[in-house]
């Protein structure tokens, strides 16, 4: 069977990442960063989700020599010019900290009226192989960041983050609720074709 590698360290995120992809790529093995020998992996360190994810992607790829799937995603609220962006998992100063990240976001918007509250969750997915060939996508959850916290589901901003047409924070949908209409979950969905096409090839 055919192996893909998911570079990412996020725990949460992997958990996601997995449970959406596995099933759509039922002919390929995917593995996660514990399954193969530890690399130097890359800092974050481009303005862009796509830049981030291609980065990613690639040192994956040069270090296994594995077809690699890199992602990167966060939150762009409207108030805040499109932060914290590419910067979401470290927003409040220490890396991955939620409930300070969201303690902060909340405080920062307290002033900003129910109308100018949209934000949107991105996700970037980047597809490399061996050969060099590479693709990258992303996809977006738009919807508004209310006032306080709420729900025991999810990661990161999903407790502060109702997506459109919702009264229920990301947080307080179900799995497959979320996984349906989440940034994650679109832009897995368009990539897997991509994976099973070029993966395909090389059985
Ligand atoms: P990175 O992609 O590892 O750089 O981190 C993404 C950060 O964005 C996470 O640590 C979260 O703070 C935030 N984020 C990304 N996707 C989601 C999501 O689906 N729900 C909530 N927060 C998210």
């Amino acid at each position: 069977m055919s192996r893909i590698l998911l570079a990412t360290r996020n725990a949460k995120k992997l958990e996601e990442l997995s449970r959406i992809l596995v099933p759509l790529l039922p002919e390929i093995v995917v593995l996660g960063l514990d399954d193969v020998a530890a690399y130097d992996e890359p800092a974050e360190s481009e303005p862009t989700f796509e830049g981030n994810a291609l980065l990613k992607s690639r040192a994956a790829v040069r270090a296994t020599g594995l077809p690699a799937l890199g992602d990167d995603s966060g939150l762009c609220v409207d108030a805040l010019n499109g932060m914290p962006g590419v910067l979401s998992a470290r927003w409040s100063g220490s890396d991955k900290d939620d409930a300070e990240n969201n303690r902060l976001l909340l405080a920062q918007l307290r002033d900003v009226p129910d109308e100018r509250r949209g934000a949107h969750f991105t996700c970037a997915v980047a597809f490399c192989l061996p050969t060099g060939e590479e693709q990258a996508l992303s996809a977006e959850m738009p919807g508004t960041v209310i006032r306080e916290q709420r729900g025991t589901g999810g990661f990161g901003y999903d407790v502060v983050f109702a997506p459109r047409g919702e009264t229920r924070t990301a947080a307080e949908l179900s799995i497959a609720e979320k996984d349906a209409i989440s940034h994650r979950g679109k832009a897995l969905r368009a990539v897997a074709p991509l994976v099973a096409a070029a993966l395909g090839r090389g059985r």
